[in-house]
């Protein structure tokens, strides 16, 4: 039976199961079999998979998460071997080709951000055959116009700006919203927008804690004594420090980004002496079942990988480019992030409309 292979690695995001559905039904229906690895890369290496059949993936379009289990330690050529408290690293690539060939997988598509696809690429450029599939809730991959679980990741931070919306009218307070997106911007930027933010504070846009103050203040001018802030997690303190919250050893990312918020509230709060709270949205931008439009396009990436898997079409990554999927060189889409253009007509939407950027 011809086989194809498949594993989701780094962060989970809201859609990577619809993906593994329409690749499973894609190639299933060509007489393929799907093995699906799991826990990411980890999973090939060692040799621990399911088989997708129709029935594994059935139920599967709305549910958040990953049924494979994901990873973001196990890089293969990287590899974590741990003895007891001690953690030593190998290579340990030529294991998941020997696997691959063993299995008797035709290709192995990779469903992951920068790094599960650079590992992806990696392989590749050691003969092994990859197709890859963009996902983060980021949005900031330089592979494609927009991944999925973005959508669902600003849905969830708007619905959030909705509900502190009305707890910081009712008591004339700041309210400080932190969200996820690494380096980029994208989910502060566009769930400000359509939460109706007053300011958002990006890592592109280097920002001063008086030009924030004096948006509070001209608010406070014309009666609203009440302010919502959104502070991407990778945006800049005044003084142009990144805030880290922790140190991941063996990740690709060896930080974890994350406090601004409490930096910012703490500093609106004693410059303008109105009360302000912080919230810290997380994980929560993370979890839960995929908007309308995540499934949609989770399910044209799965279903065109599948395709350039068993057309023989390797060493690349489907993406978005408009309204159209189409596929680049995995070489071209490792290349670096892709963060909020400043001079974007969506950054000049925002200020025609009054948003602060803090520059
Ligand atoms: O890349 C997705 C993401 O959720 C980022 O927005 C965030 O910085 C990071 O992952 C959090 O990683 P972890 O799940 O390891 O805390």
């Amino acid at each position: 039976m011809r086989k194809l292979g498949i594993l989701t690695g780094g962060g989970d995001c809201p859609g990577l199961n619809a993906v593994l559905r329409a690749v499973a039904k894609t190639a299933t229906a060509q007489g393929y079999e799907v093995i699906g690895f799991l826990d990411g890369y980890s999973g090939l290496v060692e040799e621990r998979y399911m088989i997708l059949n129709t029935a594994a993936v059935s139920g599967l379009l709305h549910r958040g998460g990953t049924v494979l289990g994901t990873n973001n330690r196990d890089n293969p050529f990287h590899y974590p071997v741990r003895a007891g408290d001690n953690t030593a690293y190998e290579d340990r690539s030529q294991q998941a080709l020997v696997n691959m060939d063993r299995i008797g997988l035709e290709a192995l598509i990779t469903i992951g951000g920068d790094g599960t696809l650079a590992v992806g690429r990696d392989l590749a450029r050691i003969g092994a055959r990859v197709v890859g599939v963009p996902k983060t809730i980021d949005n900031d991959l330089a592979a494609t116009d927009q991944t999925f679980g973005f959508d669902t990741a600003v849905t969830t931070a708007t619905e959030a700006l909705d509900r502190l919306h009305t707890t910081a009218e009712s008591h004339h307070r700041i309210m400080v919203l932190e969200l996820m997106g690494r380096y980029a911007g994208w989910i502060a930027l566009q769930s400000g927008l359509a939460g109706g933010a007053d300011v958002i504070l990006i890592p592109e846009i280097e920002w001063k804690l008086e030009n924030v103050v004096a948006k509070i203040e001209e608010r406070r001018r014309h009666g609203r004594a009440f302010s919502i802030v959104v502070v991407a997690e990778g945006a800049k303190t005044p003084g142009g420090e990144w805030v880290i919250s922790r140190r991941v050893e063996g990740s690709v990312e060896s930080v974890r980004l994350g406090g601004i918020g409490q930096v910012v509230g703490q500093l609106l709060e004693e410059t303008t002496g109105i009360e302000t709270r912080v919230t810290v949205l997380g994980h929560i931008q993370r979890g839960g079942s995929p908007t309308a439009f995540d499934r949609v396009l989770a399910t044209r990436f799965g279903v065109r990988a599948a395709q350039l898997a068993m057309e023989g079409t390797f060493g690349v990554t489907v993406c978005l480019r408009g309204n159209e999927v189409a596929y680049v060189s995995l070489e071209e889409a490792t290349q670096k992030p892709r963060g909020v253009d400043p001079n974007s007509e969506l950054m000049a939407a925002a200020r025609a409309i009054g948003i602060s950027f803090g520059d």
